[in-house]
Formats: C-alpha cells, structure tokens, sequence
C-alpha cells in the first residue's frame, strides 16, 4: 500500500504556522494515529512515551459504530463549508468478483481547510466521518464535502476507509485520491494504475446540481494491515 504521509515535514510546517508546541505534537499523534504509513517515523521521535500516552486516548471507531446503519452515511454537518461530494463504490471479496453484504465502511476526511479536528486532538476522532454497511449488493454511497490536503501542501486530498464485520477483521484500504490533483505525482499515478479496477485515483464529475462524484470499489482482505 502506498503511503500518504510525511508526518515530520507535517510536523516541522505545522509547527512554524501554528507557532505552538502542544498544538503541533497533537497534530502529529493525529496524523501518526490516522495514516498507518506515518507509523514507522513516529516511533523514532524523542517524545514516544507521550504518543503511546495519547494513542491510547485515540478514538476508536469500531466502539463508536451506531447501533444502526445505512448503506450510505452523511460525513458531513447541514452548512458544512466545501464543494458538496459523493462517494459510490461497491466491498467485493478478496477474489473480487463477489459483493459483500454486512461489511462496515467507516470512512472520514479533512474539511476544507485540510484538518480533521479544529483542535487536532486525537480523542475527538476526526470531525467528518461516516459509518455505512453494505447490503447484499456490497454498495455503500457517501455524502460530504470535498477534503482539502494538509495545509502543509504536501499530501494530495484523500478520504481514508476502514473495512469491518462480516467475518474480516478491521482493515485500511488504499485512501481514495482525486484526478487532478496537483499534489498527485507519478508514483502514486502508476500505484493506483496497477491496481486495476480498484484504482484508488479516481475520476471526479460535477453534476449539473453542483455535485462532484466519483466511484470508489474496494476489496476486503482476509488478514488484517490494521495498527495501532
Ligand atoms: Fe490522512
């Protein structure tokens, strides 16, 4: 799986904008905690004993899952700032050709101004973000605004997806990217070609009533790539 993030140069830019510690070392435990590549970078940091303290307190989406879902799911508040998207994919099997019904899709972004949480504090979970459940035809459809990058610049705009139920474990996917997008360079281009008909970078069109639209399928695997 390509990764999406560079969570030290999130760090160090993050920290000359905001001009404040605290608030810079929650936005790295946030961006360590929700993009599984930025893993391996934080555990080199001098304050790792915080971050365990602080991913600890993480959100959790599986004990957060409403009792009762849909197959699709507004991400995002009435009034929410952003050009207005949806999301439509279908959970195949592993061997991706069957659909999968009962699957969990927890799916969650930044806002417009390229943050998950006003704060950035982890415990709070990501502000726009989703749960759906697949019905026998596997689809699942979400509706939000579209997500801005970091304001970093560095990481093209993405929707992150977690996978679960149905008997497979919580998983990641790949995180759903945007032709067009200038952040986009060509590893990640040619990752998402050999994908296939899972490809990742996705084509977006703008309804006549101001809706930008994309499909997004996904294979659920049968071991799980999920960290802490
Ligand atoms: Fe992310």
């Amino acid at each position: 799986m390509l990764t999406l993030e560079s969570p030290l140069a999130s760090l160090s830019r993050t920290a000359k904008e905001a001009g404040d510690d605290a608030t810079t070392e929650v936005h790295a435990t946030s961006v360590r905690a929700r993009c599984p590549a930025a893993v391996g970078a934080a555990a080199a940091l001098p304050w790792t004993r915080w971050l365990a303290a602080q991913a600890r307190a993480e959100f959790d989406p599986v004990a957060a899952q409403p009792a009762q879902l849909d197959w699709e799911a507004r991400l995002s508040p009435p009034g929410e700032p952003g050009d207005p998207l949806e999301v439509t994919g279908t959970v195949f099997a592993p061997d991706g050709e069957h659909p999968v019904a009962g699957i969990v899709v927890y799916a969650y972004h930044t806002d417009a101004r390229g943050l998950y949480t006003p704060s950035n504090t982890p415990r709070e979970g990501p502000r726009l973000r989703g749960w759906m459940r697949t019905g026998a035809d596997g689809r699942f459809r979400l509706h939000s605004i579209r997500p801005a990058p970091y304001p970093n610049r560095e990481v093209p705009a993405h929707v992150h997806f977690n996978l679960w139920g149905a008997g497979y474990p919580r998983q990641w996917t790949e995180s759903l990217l945007f032709e067009g997008d200038p952040l986009l360079n060509a590893e990640r281009m040619e990752h998402s070609r050999q994908l296939g008909r899972f490809a990742n970078v996705r084509a977006l069109a703008r309804g006549a009533d101001g809706v930008w639209r994309c499909t997004f399928d996904l294979k659920v695997q049968t071991v799980s790539n999920f960290r802490d």
